[in-house]
């Protein structure tokens, strides 16, 4: 058995924006999805945890953003732990705090920074010193999209075929190195349809679901081209049209539903008046109303000042490509 110290193990990872969006899952319990994925580390929005193993604890002690945590969050954390209990050979129960730096469950994929540096924290505090190949698949675990989180830029999630082989790599194509994201906070209240009952209804129920695994595999294929060549048109449209592809599947899941608000319409259309009048930017939207808009550096004075007399300076944020997973 390993012998644990007592000190906390602190870790900070980025939330990501996937282009080419992960949607369902083939194996629930092991989070391996039907199709691979493409996504940018950002920047700003960041999850900071700490992790002590104490054998003195009867129970694990969950704190987010200040309040313990029970119920549901609490189990979804208490069966990582297990998790990584079990991968270390350990049973002693944990105190894990974490704080976001970003809105909760609006669509701004918080389990992505959260699981990515609760891996991060939670593995090194059990005495384990993963490779970072499996601190991802560790971090898949948790929530897919984390999984992606542990590597800064442009990163891959090549789906796999199971636990061993399902993991995210940093994008081997360099080029488009300038890109922003401009996020915009549509709406901060929690979403009515996680991501987890979103793209189970999707998978189950959507007719035109086997139809996304074999589009959104092309996909992949041609954004990594664009990224290649840095050709910023094709990046652009490719993400978006992959992404109303997502929202797509849950327009035509059974009963159906909607990330979108009418907020989201009007962003939505002011990227496209935008586009028409020359300045190139081109939307992405996760399972919320957010929208992010991409563009270039050049760009970028101009969109913002769009979207701040549209919603206001604190409803609009400017990020750009930030690093993976990092120990404090
Ligand atoms: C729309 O990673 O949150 O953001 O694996 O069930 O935790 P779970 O889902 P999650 O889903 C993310 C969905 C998405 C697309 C993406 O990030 O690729």
């Amino acid at each position: 058995m390993t012998t644990l110290s007592n000190d906390p193990v602190r870790a900070l990872a980025h939330t990501n924006i996937a282009l080419i969006k992960y949607w369902g899952k083939k194996d629930e319990q092991l989070i391996i999805p039907y199709t691979s994925s493409l996504s940018l580390t950002l920047d700003q929005f960041y999850t900071e945890t700490s992790v002590r193993f104490d054998q003195s604890l009867s129970a694990d002690k969950v704190e987010i953003d200040g309040a313990a945590v029970s119920g549901k969050s609490w189990q979804r954390v208490h069966d990582f732990l297990t998790v990584v209990r079990q991968l270390a050979g350990i049973n002693a129960a944990a105190e894990v705090i974490s704080l976001n730096h970003v809105p909760i469950a609006a669509g701004l994929a918080s389990s992505a920074s959260a699981f990515a540096a609760l891996a991060a924290a939670a593995s090194r505090a059990a005495g384990l010193q993963l490779a970072s190949k499996d601190l991802s698949r560790l971090a898949r675990r948790g929530s897919g999209s984390a999984c992606r989180s542990i590597f800064g830029g442009f990163v891959e999630w090549q789906r796999g075929h199971d636990d061993t082989d399902s993991y995210a790599s940093p994008l081997q194509q360099t080029g488009l190195k300038d890109i922003s994201v401009i996020a915009l906070t549509v709406e901060s209240k929690p979403k009515s349809i996680s991501s987890r009952e979103g793209m189970n209804r999707s998978v189950t129920t959507s007719p035109y679901y086997p139809t996304w695994v074999n589009v959104a595999q092309n996909d992949l294929v041609d954004i990594k081209l664009a990224i290649a060549a840095n050709d910023f048109t094709k990046f652009g449209t490719i993400s978006e049209l992959n992404a109303m592809r997502m929202h797509a599947l849950t327009l035509s899941a059974a009963p159906d539903f909607m990330y979108f608000n009418g907020e989201t319409l009007t962003a939505m259309n002011l990227v496209k008046r935008l586009r028409h009048q020359g300045i190139e930017c081109y939307y992405t939207i996760d399972a919320g109303p957010n929208v992010k808009v991409i563009c270039q550096q050049a760009n970028k004075p101009q969109i913002v000042d769009a979207f701040t007399k549209l919603l206001g300076p604190k409803r609009v944020t400017t990020l750009k490509a930030g690093p993976g997973v990092q120990y404090l």
